[in-house]
């Protein structure tokens, strides 16, 4: 990755080795460069290659003196910004089954209180029978070794869940179109959803951009289409990463404008699950009426350090009032963004997630910074869900953020490579992914709820 970088000076900058004068002066921006990196990782926008990146992520781990303030309205207490995962594994608590607590309507389920039970029956499709598993999250093809992660599923409190039924959702989805807008979490999820439904009738692609970021299928039998938009900020964005992720600037975030991505689509979906999230730490250029408003991470350019809740707030709050005033006449759901797992470091600094089953609740606890995303999340969507509720606009919140921080045995860890220990050994240092989920796994029960939230309201 650093030497991606260099080249790209190099390149930029007309390296010549026999411009000694040039030499000296660029010797000397790169040790600076590798000292900002060595030091203050997370002011780099300069994200892992294959990892995708939403981790640009601060923790209490930097050693980060001369930091400008990074929040702007919140108080900043570096202990508390310490809080981690317990470092044992907690005793699973086997729940008991609902069977006697079944409520006879599900009109006013909260599905997203509950615990992670044992399900025998494990997940309804493998790494054998869905080919739409991208190699990142196919955890049982590169080489996981435990598979209990598998054998789990969420059940709410107050009332049953029923799993996922792949010929009822397709029935019901005749001659509809779907849309799944965000992140590469949104396209994780895709996948799971693909996976269930290709049981009954295999996908077609009808789209990809060139990055295949953006996708579309098709369902021949049913003329159900899905498609996952890459939008990772939601608001327009000029990202300067190339295609190794390697980025040479700050991303420029014009918080009143929408992506076009998705917007100009926006009415041709009859169902829409939108979200947003860990892009949001990376360091950015803030814009509004396009005048730069100021920035995160880029105390080197003499601009207003806004911080990144500044920007996650606007942005959210202009998305989600431009849905509630919208003339959609189907169904929004905006998903929480899902907490990441990485102990003991971060995904820059040798963070892992090697548990092997899920965790009770309590026993957890969301690390500040998803705090503050999620408590502007909630905070904004009520508003919305206000206005959204006067004009008509049916738009519903699905809060996976809890039953996800409960999962952190359900992410990749070092198999988002093939066999990374294969030729390497088992001490091998091995980046590890603690964001994205291992396919089947976890996020498959997210299926389950949005489909009793589809089909019982
Ligand atoms: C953070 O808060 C804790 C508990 O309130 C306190 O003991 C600690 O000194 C504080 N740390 C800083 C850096 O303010
Ligand atoms: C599926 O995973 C198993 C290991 O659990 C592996 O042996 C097999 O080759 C994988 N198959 C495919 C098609 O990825
Ligand atoms: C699904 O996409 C196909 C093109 O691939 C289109 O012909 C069809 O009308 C779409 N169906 C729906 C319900 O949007
Ligand atoms: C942007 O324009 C709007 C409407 O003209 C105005 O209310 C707002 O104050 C402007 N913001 C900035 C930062 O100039
Ligand atoms: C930084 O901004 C301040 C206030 O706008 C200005 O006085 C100063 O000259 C600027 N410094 C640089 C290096 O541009």
């Amino acid at each position: 990755m650093r030497t991606l970088r260099i080249d790209y000076l190099k390149h930029k900058f007309g390296y010549n080795h026999k411009n000694l004068l040039l030499n000296l002066v660029l010797t000397i921006f790169l040790f600076g460069l590798a000292s900002k990196f060595v030091f203050f990782p997370s002011l780099s926008p300069e994200i892992s290659p294959d990892l995708e990146h939403p981790f640009a992520e601060k923790t209490n781990a930097d050693p980060e003196p001369q930091n400008p303030p990074v929040f702007s309205q919140v108080t900043e207490n570096q202990t508390t910004l310490s809080e981690q995962v317990p470092q044992l594994a907690p005793v699973l608590e086997h729940v008991f089954q609902n069977e006697d607590q079944v409520s006879p309507s599900n009109k006013k389920c909260d599905y997203f209180s509950g615990d992670w039970v044992p399900n025998p029956v494990g997940p309804v499709y493998t790494n054998e029978s869905c080919n739409l598993i991208e190699s990142p999250q196919n955890c049982l093809k590169n080489g996981r070794p435990d598979k209990e992660f598998l054998y789990w599923k969420w059940a709410p409190r107050d009332c049953d869940l029923p799993p996922f039924d792949p010929y009822k959702f397709l029935n019901a989805m005749r001659n509809k179109a779907w849309a799944l807008i965000g992140d590469s979490i949104s396209r994780n999820h895709v996948q799971s959803l693909l996976c269930m439904l290709s049981t009954v009738e295999q996908p077609v692609l009808v789209y990809h951009d060139e990055e295949y970021k953006s996708k579309s299928w098709h369902f021949p039998s049913y003329n159900f289409n899905i498609s996952v938009i890459w939008s990772p900020f939601l608001v327009e964005a000029a990202i300067f990463e190339d295609f190794n992720g390697v980025s040479s600037s700050e991303v420029q975030l014009y918080l009143d404008k929408l992506d076009s991505k998705w917007k100009d689509q926006f009415l041709n979906f009859d169902y829409i699950i939108i979200s947003c999230g860990k892009w949001f730490l990376k360091s950015a250029i803030y814009y509004e009426n396009d005048t730069i408003l100021g920035c995160h991470y880029c105390n080197k350019k003499n601009l207003t350090e806004l911080g990144f809740n500044f920007a996650y707030r606007k942005a959210l709050k202009f998305v989600l009032n431009f849905i509630a005033s919208s003339n959609h006449k189907g169904l929004i759901f905006f998903r929480t963004f899902t907490p990441d797992h990485f102990e003991n470091g971060e995904w820059f600094s040798g963070g892992t997630c090697n548990r092997k089953a899920p965790v009770t609740e309590g026993k957890i606890e969301m690390k500040y910074l998803n705090k503050m995303l999620r408590d502007i999340e909630l905070e904004e969507f009520g508003k919305a869900a206000a206005k959204a509720s006067k004009s008509g606009v049916n738009l519903k919140l699905v809060d996976l953020a809890l039953l996800s921080l409960l999962r952190p045995d359900g992410h990749p860890g070092p198999y988002r490579e093939f066999h990374p220990f294969a030729d390497k050994g088992k001490n091998a240092k091995v980046q590890n992914d603690c964001l994205h989920w291992c396919l089947p796994g976890p996020i498959d029960s997210w299926n389950d709820i949005l489909m009793e939230m589809v089909v019982n309201g």
